[in-house]
């Protein structure tokens, strides 16, 4: 007998997950979640994107007042680097917002289960002593740090984002095997803090995926940055040394470190859920099938499974998780529900950031559609001069015919927060006019957005 009964459960609180249960709470639905850990908040606040955007705030702020205050006028002498005060710093930040996840739950009278959930074959869950029914189900189960053939992520010194970063001490030489994002965003914490890092990529460039002129752009910068790259490098094994690690690369001499950080993808986690006790299919790459309104296979249509965010198939993005949350709670609760996965941003965290939504030119070139595209420099916009941060450009991309907007790309201080606006304009259909025509204030970064959409047009006004 269940001693617990809902309209929906959640399984998992990450961003996927918990936004999911407070939607379908509003909605008036009865809700429960379940997490095995005892924070809330999933990847994303415990050890992802918060945490991680701690530590690159700090090593950027330490940075900074080593090299950039000079040509302020501001001379600063004696900088040192207290490790361990900024680790505690980022830890009272995912302890904040961990905390903040649940008085959200509480607030919306939602109850949470601690522990591990496992499908009954007899249409409940089970979380450890407890046995839960629900009419809808929810998997929101995230995803775990991939590996490679000969790669063991349990030895010391082989680590993924989560241990790197807590390293109480700044490693001397830190290499990083793979250049997407959790290796260039943690790659230029622990170079900011002063280790050397090596980055070892298997394909010619960095960030595969992103736009390949921004690539290419980023990674010169980040190589003046002092991060070094070393691509077309297939790594086939790192082993643990007296001193360090060792990391085999397919046809050259390996190299040697203190740490490896592995960073080559995340997989779908679904470890522990008996999902084949509900019936519920995974497909080759481990993701949880989906069919429409996000239902998984099994159970019946009176108590339905769904899944949403990095167990199943797209990008792995806490906002994507978020708005597939809203959608599968609205469709629980009133029938329906949408995301445009079309306008979706992009965001590395680096210095400068890039951003990006919609499509890259590679993409537009393969499927044979014809854009004009328009590009404005950081060094023409007024804002940027003044704030130091004339690195990168912005790059529109809209079709030659109707001039709707396919795609934005930017390198450049601030870039996500300017993509917002682009990813707005195209959640509405526009076009690069409409972007062009509104009034955008003066000094802004966000002008370097009109600029480009003028341009796409050729009607730049500054350069
Ligand atoms: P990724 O998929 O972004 O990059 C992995 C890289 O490893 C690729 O460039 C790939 O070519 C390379 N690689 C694969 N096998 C290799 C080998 N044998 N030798 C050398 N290189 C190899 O994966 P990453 O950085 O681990 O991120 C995982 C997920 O987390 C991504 O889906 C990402 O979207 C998400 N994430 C998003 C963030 C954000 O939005 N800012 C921040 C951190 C993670």
């Amino acid at each position: 007998m269940p001693n617990h009964e809902h309209d929906v459960l959640v399984i998992g609180a990450g961003p996927g997950g918990y936004v999911c249960a407070i939607r379908a709470a509003q909605l008036g639905l009865n809700v429960g979640i379940v997490d095995k850990e005892k924070a809330l908040g999933g990847t994303c606040l415990r050890v992802g994107c918060i945490p991680s955007k701690a530590l690159l705030e700090s090593s950027h702020l330490f940075e900074q007042t080593r090299h950039d205050l000079a040509s302020h006028g501001i001379g600063v002498d004696g900088v040192k680097l207290d490790l361990a005060a900024m680790l505690k710093r980022k830890d009272g930040v995912v302890k904040q917002l961990t905390g903040g996840v649940a008085s959200l739950m509480r607030k919306n009278k939602i109850a949470v289960y601690h522990g591990a959930a496992s499908f009954n074959d007899d249409r409940s869950v089970r979380i450890g002593k407890d046995t839960v029914k629900a009419k809808h189900v929810v998997i929101a189960t995230g995803s775990e740090p991939a590996s490679l053939p000969g790669v063991d992520l349990t030895q010391d010194r082989i680590d993924t984002s989560t241990e790197a970063l807590d390293y109480d001490k700044v490693p001397d030489h830190l290499i990083v095997i793979g250049a997407g994002v959790i290796g260039l965003e943690l790659g230029s914490v622990w170079r900011r803090l002063g280790a050397k890092v090596t980055v070892l990529e298997y394909l010619d460039r960095i960030m595969p995926g992103l736009d390949a002129e921004m690539a290419k752009e980023a990674q010169k910068v980040f190589a003046k940055q002092g991060l070094e790259f070393k691509l077309g490098c297939k790594v086939t094994g790192v082993e643990q040394t007296k001193k360090g690690v060792k990391v085999a690369i397919e046809g050259q001499a390996p190299v040697e470190a203190d740490r490896v950080l592995v960073c080559v993808g995340r997989k779908p986690h679904t470890e522990g859920l008996s999902c084949e006790k509900a019936g519920v299919e995974l497909d080759e790459r481990g993701c949880v099938k989906i069919g429409d309104g996000f239902r998984t296979t099994g159970w019946s249509d009176e108590v339905g499974i769904y899944a949403i965010g990095d167990v199943v198939v797209g990008p792995m993005l806490a906002h994507k998780a978020e708005e597939e949350g809203v959608a599968v709670a609205e469709i629980i609760g009133t029938g329906h529900g949408h995301l445009d996965y079309d306008t979706i941003p992009n965001i590395v965290y680096t210095e400068p950031e890039v951003a990006s939504v919609g499509k890259t030119e590679e993409e537009l070139k393969g499927a044979g559609v014809k854009y004009r595209k328009g590009k404005f420099p950081f060094m023409a916009n007024g804002r940027a001069k003044a704030i130091d941060e004339t690195t990168g450009m912005v790059k529109v991309l809209a079709d030659a015919e109707t001039d709707r907007v396919l795609g934005v790309h930017i390198i450049g201080a601030s870039a996500g927060d300017l993509i917002a606006e682009c990813a707005t304009a195209m959640a509405f259909g526009a076009s690069s006019e409409d972007i062009a025509r509104a009034c955008h204030a003066h000094p802004t970064l966000a002008e370097a957005v009109k600029e480009a959409a003028l341009a796409v047009d050729g009607r730049a006004i500054h350069i």
